[in-house]
């Protein structure tokens, strides 16, 4: 406290970058080798060990279509993507990135990436949900796959790359808030060393939000701790708006009771869905697709079989993934990681038995607004395009808009390397290298030493994590798989009272003992400005479209809801604008409905 008040008097310590990258993931990293290869002095900081980031996680693969096991194009994956996302995707975007697929796979092969290999020697695809050859007439293997680590290996091959290329990374630091400048711009973030307690000014001459999701505003999860919406928390406080926030996914298969991921590789590679009476019921509710339908369609018909009493177990509350039928031989050397999972978590051994699976939350479609080369951008005298002077987000923190309501299995992979790497070169393209820096604001960092004494010197109020379990139990119950104005409005109420009891959180004498009660504090003001931006979207969208399912509205409206929502923090107001439905070089796919 005495530290906190003394540093409040005497100003923040500060370092000086050409650019700072909040965030390690593969986004990050992949920006941060842009700029570093470009000779930029690059600050890149993270809550983790970068190879520790949540891109780990990530298993299946990277949609491109190389077309390595079959005929595949650029134009089919651009027909999936757009279907995929219901329509509320941006064509531009979506057509951009579908192009650039091949390109970023083979660089990052290039890079030394670790991927299975066919017999040629050309990269190994598999199959994935909504991916198809000839506009959804047949399965098509467009996952770029590293066993069922894909993830894993994409980090440990771009962290490398930017060790060689001198990227500087700031381990176990969090930023807490971005500073704007009277004019708006970013000049730099606020951060602290989760170590020692230290607080920093970063002074950049361009900022770049590659923060990943927040996942963790739920209960069930397939993400890990680190995922508290962190890039969104100091977007929102930084009077920005949060784009799409509804728009979250379920993934179909994690561990039921775990919520750990069980990758829709394996239904990529064979595996199946079954309910209790041993029914494959995906091929009543998706005859061409069956078990590889989008992700929103088949977390549905899960939640369907389970609440009609043809779910398993003695609850009847989870159907189960059976791969069995594929062989020990093709478990081992395609899904070494999932059999790993299966049996710690789910205490099965896939090779003989299934695994039990529950639609558990996955990805965040929304984010914060951009453009193509990954500048934010927010509304500003009628045009809701404004450029947000030295400020970008890219990956799952970032909306482009590339997944509109529902993201295709590994295309988030993709998304970050192709708007990660767009970002990078943006940056370099608008020489940001060569201006200089603008001034700081005076009291750059008042906003965040105050969040800090309040944690710190408060001597009664609310306990951190009661307040964060109240916000996951709340978000699990009111806006699930399938949700109602009842349920949507009463999540309202809840995530506005809790988000006025986390005002009034403080670290009480034995949670000062560990420096990670500080961290969990700070979170939590990023999980309540990312809870209320998603309650708040979702109860006000009266349609089904995508991973938003609403028994009151069980029809999509395109007359009325093809627009993107933008939440402001402030006086928790909604805006909305227009869908790029206009592709770059092609023909609009014009909306139709979503059958598989
Ligand atoms: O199922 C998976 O392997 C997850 C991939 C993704 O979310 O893209």
């Amino acid at each position: 406290m005495a530290e906190l008040l003394n540093q409040l008097a005497n100003g923040l310590p500060r370092r000086r970058f050409d650019a700072v990258i909040v965030g390690a993931g593969g986004s990050g990293m992949r920006c941060s080798l842009q700029l570093a290869e470009a000779g930029y002095n690059v600050a890149v900081l993270s809550k983790v060990f970068p190879t520790r980031s949540h891109t780990v996680a990530a298993q299946g693969g990277i949609g491109a279509s190389l077309g390595n096991m079959s005929e595949d194009n650029w134009y089919w994956h651009m027909f999936d993507t757009v279907k995929g996302s219901d329509y509320l995707g941006d064509q531009d975007a979506i057509e951009y990135m579908c192009k650039m697929a091949p390109q970023v796979v083979y660089e990052l092969e290039h890079f030394g990436m670790p991927f299975d290999r066919n017999a040629d020697g050309t990269i190994y695809q598999r199959p994935f949900g909504g991916h198809t050859a000839n506009f959804g007439e047949k399965p098509v293997q467009r996952a770029c796959a590293a066993a069922d680590r894909t993830g894993h290996a994409l980090l440990h091959t771009l962290y490398q790359r930017n060790v060689r290329a001198r990227t500087q990374f700031f381990v176990e630091w969090m930023a807490l808030d971005l500073i704007r400048d009277a004019e708006g711009a970013v000049v730099g973030v606020v951060a602290l060393e989760m170590e020692t307690g230290e607080v920093m000014v970063l002074e950049s001459k361009v900022t770049v939000l590659a923060t990943g999701g927040a996942g963790r505003i739920w209960a069930a999860s397939t993400n890990a701790f680190i995922n508290t919406g962190d890039g969104m928390g100091m977007a929102a406080r930084a009077g920005l708006p949060l784009e799409d926030m509804e728009f979250w996914q379920f993934h179909p298969t994690g561990v039921a009771g775990a919520g750990v991921l069980i990758t829709e590789g394996v239904r990529g590679e064979g595996g199946i869905l079954l309910n209790k009476d041993g029914e494959r019921f995906m091929e009543r509710y998706a005859p061409t697709l069956k078990d590889l339908a989008p992700r929103d369609f088949i977390s549905r018909s899960m939640d369907q079989e389970i609440k009609e009493g043809r779910g398993c177990g003695p609850n009847g509350d989870y159907v189960l993934l059976k791969l069995d039928h594929l062989g020990a031989d093709k478990i081992i050397k395609k899904l070494p990681s999932i059999r790993e999972i299966a049996i710690k978590f789910a205490n099965v051994d896939p090779i003989r038995d299934p695994i039990p699976v529950v639609p558990t939350i996955h990805y965040q479609m929304g984010g914060i607004p951009t453009n193509i080369h990954g500048q934010v951008v927010a509304p500003h005298n009628g045009n809701h395009n404004a450029v947000v002077e030295g400020l970008y987000a890219i990956g799952e923190c970032a909306c482009v808009s590339v997944h509109g309501a529902n993201r295709l299995g590994t295309n988030s992979l993709l998304d970050l390397l192709v708007f990660g790497r767009a970002a990078g070169n943006h940056i370099v393209d608008a020489k940001f290298k060569d201006q200089g820096h603008r001034s700081l604001p005076a009291q750059s960092g008042d906003a965040s030493l105050s969040r800090l004494a309040r944690l710190e010197g408060s001597r009664s109020g609310e306990n951190t994590q009661e307040v964060a379990d109240g916000i996951r139990k709340s978000m699990q119950a009111h806006c699930g798989v399938f949700r109602t104005g009842e349920l949507l409005s009463e999540g309202v109420k809840q995530i506005m009272t809790l988000s006025e009891r986390a005002a009034n959180v403080h670290m009480n004498d034995k949670s000062k003992v560990f420096n990670t009660a500080r961290v969990e504090a700070l979170e939590l003001d990023n999980l309540v400005e990312t809870a209320k931006a998603t309650i708040v979207s979702a109860e006000a969208r009266k349609e089904s479209r995508g991973a938003h399912a609403h028994r009151d509205f069980p029809n999509r409206d395109d007359a009325n809801w093809i627009k993107h929502s933008l939440y402001f923090s402030e006086g928790n107001r909604l805006d909305y604008k227009a869908v790029s439905m206009k592709p770059l070089t092609v023909e609009t796919f014009e909306p139709k409905a979503r059958t598989f």
